[in-house]
């Protein structure tokens, strides 16, 4: 990876590792010495799409500083651009201004292979549709991503049983994603975006098709992952029950984040 060595005061008043910090509400730098490492940061994003002549602008200068090991809910209505923003974070999308920061790394400074590195190893992101290869089983949906880093086949396909089983999919291993339901899918994807054991796990509304006992299983899951690994954890989610096992419950409105 392409790692840059600017010192923290040249990046955009991002706080970095160097200078430890939180951004006020007008988007400032303020600096807390001594508090944890920022694994994440966000500077002005701004992102729109483009739809024949109109221009929709979703988000509209997002700034958001994320501490490792944190564990944050972000909120906002149907619309307001949650999985936009989690795809900008997890290095899916790119931003049309502003800047992402994952530790030293400026998103924006990977080439397309340093970037696929990136998501493949840095990030696990449980996307809101799934996103499973139909062609493969359950088993080999979740072994994809550790085959990708070269992991050898017999332990990929062991920390995936372990994964699967976790999920509660034990008995649909061999299943192809049309003979699963769409809970059952969804637990393929929370599992497939484990396995890399990520720093940053990303979840879309990872309890969206789930009854409230498998979605508070799978909402354990990811927390205790989360500390066994200290790992970072993201969801974006409806749900308030979820939303307040989150120590940080973060909220888009018109664009823009507010801590709630
Ligand atoms: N590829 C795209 N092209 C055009 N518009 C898009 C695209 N992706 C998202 N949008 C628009 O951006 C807005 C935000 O979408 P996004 O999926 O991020 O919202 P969300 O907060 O995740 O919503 P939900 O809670 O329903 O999942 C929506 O109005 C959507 O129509
Ligand atoms: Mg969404």
């Amino acid at each position: 990876m392409n790692d840059r060595s600017q010192s923290g005061t040249e990046r955009s008043g991002i706080a970095t590792n160097e200078s430890h910090g939180t951004l006020g509400s007008n988007g400032d730098l303020v600096t807390f010495p001594g508090k944890n490492e920022i694994l994440l940061s966000a500077n002005g994003i701004r992102k729109g799409y483009k739809i024949g002549r109109k221009e929709v602008e979703v988000l509209r200068g997002v700034h958001l500083l994320v501490e490792r090991g944190e564990f944050l809910a972000l909120r906002g209505a149907s619309g307001a651009g949650k999985s936009t923003l989690l795809h900008l974070l997890g290095g899916l999308d790119t931003p049309n201004s502003g800047e992402i920061w994952f530790r030293d790394r400026n998103l924006a400074s990977l080439s397309a292979r340093e970037l696929a590195r990136f998501r493949n190893e840095k990030v696990g992101l449980v996307f809101q549709s799934y996103h499973t290869l139909p062609e493969l089983t359950a088993l080999e949906n979740v072994c994809l991503p550790a085959r990708i880093a070269r992991m050898n086949c017999s332990q990929a396909e062991d920390l995936a049983r372990d994964l699967l089983e976790r999920v509660g999919l034990k008995d649909r291993m061999d299943h192809k994603p049309v003979e699963l339901s769409g809970g059952e899918q969804q637990r393929v994807a929370v599992a497939r975006g484990l396995i890399n054991s990520p720093e940053l796990i990303l979840a879309d509304e990872p309890t969206g098709n789930l009854d409230s006992r498998t979605g508070q299983e799978i909402i354990e899951l990811l927390c205790s992952l989360r500390v066994e690994r200290n790992a970072t954890l993201i969801v974006a989610t409806h749900d308030s029950t979820i939303a307040a096992r989150a120590p940080r419950i973060i909220e888009l409105v018109d664009g823009r984040l507010g801590d709630s």
